[in-house]
């Protein structure tokens, strides 16, 4: 048996980096993924290679009603929800004095009212048969740095919410669950994004290495296994909590 044989798990962002190796650490566990993403190439490709039933919707997390859309799919399709991974997030560089108000509002679109609609459709769902939620926030949601200003707050919202969350389905005894993920650098795209944003990326990547007391940054199966963790039954007594799987950054 896979430790997350049976469940119905959807995971946001999952065309690329930490969303696509969690959809594939979750399936060889045994789970039936729904993949979403507003790439859909990428998106229908990493399907196809998890194979089995692993099926992929197009899906702009901004948007409610395509949350809505994708909630009614998944319980056509599977009849429940047990495991939602709110994954897909954005990084953009920037102090208080750089970031204009359409880049605060376009993270704050992306990173925290995705995790509003995720919620409250999922948890509409969820409820009936209880579940876990997972909410990626970010290492950056806890330490600060000067020009990470709009993604600083956004993350740190994640984790704010989640934790109410937690209590809500808690104290509602909806057998829901609500976690934190927060990852340190980890090499995905987003790692390559932020650094063609700046004027010397390689001093930026051997500054992250050296702000990670460990030695090094991660890869996305670390963060992946902790999700597998969290998404599976071993973690029931864990809820509103912040994981911080960084290498120590946040230390
Ligand atoms: N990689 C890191 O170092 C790191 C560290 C801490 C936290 N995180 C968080 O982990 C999550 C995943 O990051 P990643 O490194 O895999 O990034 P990534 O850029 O590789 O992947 C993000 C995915 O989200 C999708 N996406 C972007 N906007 C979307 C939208 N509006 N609707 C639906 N999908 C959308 C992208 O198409 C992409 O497939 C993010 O929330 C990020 O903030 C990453």
């Amino acid at each position: 048996m896979g430790r997350v044989e049976g469940k119905i798990a959807l995971v946001t962002g999952a065309a690329s980096g930490l969303g696509r190796a969690i959809a594939d650490r979750l399936a060889e566990e045994g789970a039936h993924v729904v993949l979403t993403d507003i790439d859909t190439q990428a998106g229908e490709a990493a399907a196809r290679e998890i194979g089995g039933d692993a099926m992929f919707l197009h899906h702009d997390v901004t948007d409610g009603a395509r949350w809505e859309a994708v909630m009614a799919a998944i319980e056509d399709r599977h009849g429940r929800l047990d495991v939602l991974v709110n994954n897909a997030g954005i990084t953009l560089m920037g102090s208080v004095e750089d970031i204009g108000w359409e880049q605060w509002r376009q993270t704050f679109a992306v990173d925290v009212d995705s995790v509003y609609w995720g919620c409250r459709t999922g948890i509409a769902l969820m409820k009936r048969t209880g579940g876990s939620i997972v909410n990626i926030a970010s290492g950056a949601g806890i330490k600060a740095s000067a020009g990470l200003f709009a993604y600083n707050a956004a993350k740190a919202a994640v984790i704010a919410a989640t934790k109410s969350i937690a209590l809500h389905c808690g104290q509602s005894r909806y057998g829901i669950r609500a976690n934190v993920v927060a990852p340190g650098a980890i090499r995905t795209p987003i790692i390559d994004k932020v650094l063609a944003q700046v004027p010397d990326p390689d001093a930026m990547l051997k500054g992250f290495e050296a702000s990670h007391p460990i030695g090094f940054i991660g890869q996305p199966s670390d963060i992946a296994n902790i999700v597998l963790y969290l998404a599976s039954d071993e973690s029931r007594f864990a809820t509103g909590a912040v994981f911080s799987v960084d290498g120590g950054m946040i230390l």
